[in-house]
């Protein structure tokens, strides 16, 4: 990969530096303008009637089984993966090694993008064991809205949020509703929409006309790097709301199994990143991919 960007001049540095100055400036207006109308009575009132909750049935079990810390943990960790090869799909000009399938001679691809379909699959796999999971235990009910009160009630919290005042959260009985509706986004709308649109794009989606007429490739095409920076949009926010309230308790939820403040939850984390740190470095490496490549097909690696 070429590292040889040219150097900013030294008026674009200037630019960025007013550019970031300005986002810090229009953030803090933000922040006073939705604190000024918080002080009057519509808004007290809006706040009032709809305080943010998600609420979740009575005698619902409250905490995270154990299944969702599982999951959850594989799903970042193939996610950084999936980020990684992608990236490598996207701007490596020569392949490193080339994988072909010893059924369909015509199937062919660089290592790259083998790599990037077999930790899409998993990260599938995981994904689909997390929904029938979610379902079958219950726990369905603290990320699924089940009442049109959740929009009102995430405006609630986002402004909750952005006037600094933040809500007192009891994630460990049921999420806000801005996390209800965000959780139940990625799961159940961006999760399959990056599923669709990489199925269409890969080697194994039909090549017909009909198909091409009934879901063409360049709108798949569209959709699927968008769909990825929307995961990192949501990763980056989510993660920064996490450690923002409560970071040991938050962690302790997610990790331990547990509702108390202690470092374990940070501990497991912390091992979960260095696990991700190391798979990051790991499919930057075609002699890596192609161990378990060469399971499933012929692999030629190329000399660089
Ligand atoms: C590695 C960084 C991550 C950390 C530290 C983290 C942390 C957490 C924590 C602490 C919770 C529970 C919130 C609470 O009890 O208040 C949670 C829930 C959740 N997170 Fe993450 N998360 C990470 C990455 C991700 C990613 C990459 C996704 C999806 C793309 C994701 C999706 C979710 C979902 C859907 C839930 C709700 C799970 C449920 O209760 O069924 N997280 N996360």
């Amino acid at each position: 990969m070429s590292t040889n960007r040219p150097r900013p001049t030294w008026i674009q540095v200037v630019v960025g530096l007013f550019g970031a100055a300005a986002i810090v400036l229009l953030c803090w207006i933000g922040v006073f303008t939705v604190r000024a109308l918080l002080g009057t009575p519509e808004l007290q009132s809006f706040i009032t009637t709809y305080p943010g909750g998600a609420p979740i049935p009575e005698g619902t079990k409250e905490g995270i089984p154990a299944f969702v810390s599982w999951t959850h943990f594989l799903n970042a960790f193939f996610l950084v993966l999936i980020i990684r090869t992608g990236i490598r799909v996207r701007t490596e000009k020569r392949a490193g090694g080339l994988w072909s399938s010893k059924k369909v001679k015509k199937r062919r691809m660089s290592l790259a993008l083998w790599g990037h379909l077999a930790v899409d699959v998993l990260w599938l796999v995981n994904g689909v064991v997390f929904v029938v999971l979610l379902f079958a235990s219950g726990h369905w009910v603290r990320i699924v809205p089940t009442s049109w009160d959740v929009f009102p009630n995430a405006l609630s919290t986002l402004i909750q949020y952005v006037s600094l005042d933040w809500p007192t959260e009891h994630s460990w009985a049921n999420y806000n509703a801005l996390q209800q509706l965000m959780y139940f986004a990625i799961v159940f709308f961006a999760a399959p929409v990056a599923a669709v649109t990489g199925w269409r794009l890969s080697a194994f989606a039909p090549k017909s006309p009909a198909w091409e007429r009934a879901f063409p490739v360049h709108v798949a095409k569209r959709l699927h790097f968008p769909t990825m920076l929307f995961f990192v949009g949501f990763v980056i926010v989510h993660v920064g709301l996490v450690f923002a309230t409560g970071a040991l308790r938050n962690l302790n939820h997610m990790y331990a199994g547990t509702d108390s403040v202690s470092w374990t939850g940070f501990g497991i984390f912390s091992a979960t990143v260095v696990l991700m740190v190391i798979g990051w470095g790991a499919v930057r490496r075609d002699d890596w991919i192609a161990r378990p490549a060469k399971w499933f097909g012929d692999v030629r690696l190329m000399k660089r």
